[in-house]
């Protein structure tokens, strides 16, 4: 079959790899029909995530048609069409019955942390869906979303593997409540959910932050307040527009921020001292983020004091840096992690099912799954690619 594969950093290929088999009872192997490229996925492609091994299919927001199920499987059956959760989940153990789906305790057999889909050793060393057929292991827990009659296209409902719930995981964590101010960092697939999220959730006004006007255009037509920070400094803009008050932060952009501001910016100049980076956790020593803690310096200056930041957006442990002393007197509290994807979903589902929401016009490119490896490179140009989607 064909798959795309990582063979080291910046280099990602379709490679032909041997159908999965069932290998054990709960698995079931999906032929996939739709799937997509994430910005989770360019950490991998640039080879600044510890674990990441060539040979290994990646991707992690998937959908398809059930073609082969195992003897213990009965939530779902042959010839269902369903959306995969990123995160693998046993449904049994401690983490899984307190829904705490991405921190499940049985699904990775090779540490302590949840397993994933095409992420790592560290996640597993799972296969991922950026294939022509994926297996997916406890497949009785992904009964939960098996597409509804009344969803006529796979792009409908595709994004509830992964971003979907995870920009309204971002608003969660935040607790953005009825008229709050909120600051989304990233427009970015997870930053436009989380734009979305915060609007469903009562947000008043929602300001989004990022540098690419294709990007920023797509969250404007959410309603967001868009600031370029290439053109303006967005702690300066949002002061001044909430009266000084600051607003609720929400992090979608992680560990490869880059940052520049209209002034110069306001950087603590910790950000900037990459002597603390371990290299030699990665396969890409050669690479530098270029601004780390941008983000987080931005978001703990400009928070509503007593507010809980929020950072679905990912840090890699090679890169950590951290300004304590701002969090501390100014009383913020900080969530963050893997989304919990389960527990959004199906409500999630619900109110596309009714119209609520549409995450289509996110999309910019569908493109054959040959096509992933220029995928790659468009999508991380961000300029022109607000979303791809690949039909294997
Ligand atoms: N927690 C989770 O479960 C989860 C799930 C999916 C994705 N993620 C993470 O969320 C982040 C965003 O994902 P994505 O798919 O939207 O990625 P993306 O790379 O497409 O988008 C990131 C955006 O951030 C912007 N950006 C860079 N520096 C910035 C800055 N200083 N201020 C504002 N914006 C800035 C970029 O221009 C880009 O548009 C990634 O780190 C990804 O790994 C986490
Ligand atoms: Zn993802
Ligand atoms: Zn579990």
């Amino acid at each position: 079959m064909k798959a795309l594969v990582y063979h080291g950093p910046n280099d990602v290929q379709i490679d032909d790899k041997p159908r999965p088999n069932i290998q054990s009872p709960e698995d079931v192997i999906l032929r996939v029909t739709s799937t997509a490229l994430c910005g989770s996925d360019l950490h991998l492609y640039h080879g600044t995530v510890q674990g990441t091994e060539p040979g290994q299919i990646l991707g992690h927001e998937f959908m398809g048609v059930i073609e082969e199920t195992g003897p213990e499987v009965h939530e779902v059956k042959i010839g269902d069409k369903v959306v995969i959760p990123f995160n693998i989940n046993c449904g049994r153990c401690w983490f899984c019955r307190h829904e705490l789906w991405s921190q499940c305790d049985r699904s990775n057999p090779k540490g302590e942390l949840g397993a994933s889909f095409g992420y790592t050793q560290i996640l597993g060393g799972y296969d991922g869906g950026q294939a022509e057929y994926v297996r997916v292991p406890f497949a009785n827990t992904v009964a939960a979303l098996k597409v509804p009659e009344s969803i006529k296209t796979d792009e409908q409902v595709l994004f509830l593997s992964d971003i979907i719930p995870t920009g309204y995981f971002g608003a969660d964590i935040a607790n953005v409540q009825p008229g709050d101010d909120v600051a989304v960092f990233g427009a970015g697939p997870v930053g436009y959910f989380a734009v979305m999220s915060s609007f469903l959730r009562g947000a008043a006004r929602v300001f989004s932050v990022d540098h690419w006007p294709a990007r920023l255009n797509k969250t404007k037509d959410l309603g967001a307040e868009i600031i370029n920070f290439d053109n303006q400094d967005p702690v300066e803009r949002i002061k001044k527009e909430t009266n000084g008050k600051g607003a609720i932060c929400i992090d979608a952009v992680g560990y490869e921020a880059v940052g520049h501001t209209a002034n110069g910016g306001n950087i603590s100049n910790s950000t900037n001292n990459n002597s603390r980076h371990d290299h030699s956790r990665v396969s890409n020593p050669a690479y530098e983020p270029a601004n780390p803690l941008q983000v987080i310096n931005w978001m703990c200056q400009i928070a509503r004091k007593y507010s809980t930041i929020s950072i679905p957006g990912v840090y890699g442990s090679a890169y950590d840096q951290f300004p304590l002393g701002q969090l501390f007197n100014r009383e913020l509290q900080i969530r963050l992690g893997q989304c919990p994807v389960k527990k959004y979903n199906e409500q999630l589902l619900h109110l596309i099912e009714v119209g609520r929401i549409d995450p289509t016009p996110l999309i910019s490119h569908t493109m054959n799954l040959d096509e992933a490896p220029k995928a790659y490179e468009i999508f991380d140009k961000k300029e022109h690619a607000t979303k791809i989607v690949f039909k294997p």
